[in-house]
């Protein structure tokens, strides 16, 4: 990543205002007055990138320029929050891997459709889908050959997919991993973790953008959807699309799980509201 430059030029309120609105058209993303300087920064690697020298010029290039997409990927990129780790937020994982996982393989045994779909949209470096995957293997041993696991994993950002991919962690993203299952699902080679090869393959990655009607409409059957700590980013109007594409997204009785300081409330009253310990889950009716 390019670091800015001292004659990085200021970013004018105005110029703020056109360029946040048009991510937030482009994305759903919405970024407040407070987070002017945080942009600022950013919006400056971008310029100095293109060799662009003012931000009307960037304006115009990435709402208006034929070879712009690639351009906004990268601004994408430059703009989104990736926080996130192995197994975050222990409560809501352990509500997926300790009562609705095996609610749903029980079930599934029971019609013997031994298909499982779970989607981890906006999953930032990987860790989420890849944790997911740990379960599922936890949950299956054995009977994994019989069944047709699918564990879907995308995000906006190119770059961050593109790590995910790798595979590879440092401590920080384990913060949360036990020592058990480090051993047992990774391989720790030049101070770094290689997720093992049994739960990569379970996960696909792809580019998608939760505001783009299209891709959204395209992933349909879904058992789980795991949507967290991405929401806080849009703003109500947005948050209703995305959330009524990821129901139509689920498996009647499919459940949803946004972050644990997220709520639908406002939102959508499609879903029913499932308590575990510390948890709370999204359920289709
Ligand atoms: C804070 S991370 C959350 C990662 C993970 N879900 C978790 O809870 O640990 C938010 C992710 O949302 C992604 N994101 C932001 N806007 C998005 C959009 N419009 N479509 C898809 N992903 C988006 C960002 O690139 C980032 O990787």
């Amino acid at each position: 990543m390019m670091t800015q430059t001292a004659q990085a030029p200021k970013l004018a309120d105005d110029k703020f205002r056109m360029i946040r609105d048009l991510i937030y058209e482009m994305s759903g993303m919405y970024f407040g007055d407070g987070k002017k300087y945080l942009m600022e920064s950013r919006l400056a690697r971008r310029l100095g990138a293109c060799g662009l020298k003012t931000y009307d010029e960037y304006y115009y290039f990435i709402k208006y320029d034929p070879g712009r997409a690639q351009e906004i990927n990268r601004l994408f990129d430059e703009v989104t929050i990736n926080e996130t780790s192995f197994f975050r937020n222990p409560p809501q994982l352990d509500a997926f891997a300790k009562k609705i996982l095996p609610g749903i393989v029980a079930e599934k045994e029971q019609k013997n459709t031994r298909n499982l779909r779970i989607w981890s949209a906006a999953c930032s470096s990987g860790e989420e889908p890849y944790s997911l995957g740990i379960y599922v293997l936890e949950s299956l041993k054995f009977s994994l050959p019989k069944w047709k696991v699918e564990i879907h994993a995308s995000d906006l950002s190119e770059e961050i997919l593109q790590k995910a991919k790798t595979g590879l962690y440092g401590d920080n993203s384990l913060r949360n991993t036990t020592p058990t299952y480090r051993s047992r699902y990774f391989v720790q080679a030049n101070g770094k973790y290689a997720i093992r090869d049994e739960v990569k393959q379970l996960v696909q990655f792809q580019q998608i953008n939760l505001s783009d009607k299209l891709k959204m409409r395209s992933m349909r059957g879904m058992d789980v959807i795991f949507c967290r700590n991405v929401l806080i980013y849009f703003d109500m109007e947005s948050k209703k699309q995305v959330i009524a594409h990821l129901y139509d997204s689920l498996n009647p009785g499919g459940y949803l799980f946004i972050g644990h300081s997220e709520s639908l409330h406002g939102v959508s009253k499609a879903f029913k509201l499932v308590h575990f310990p510390k948890a709370m889950v999204y359920q289709k009716a």
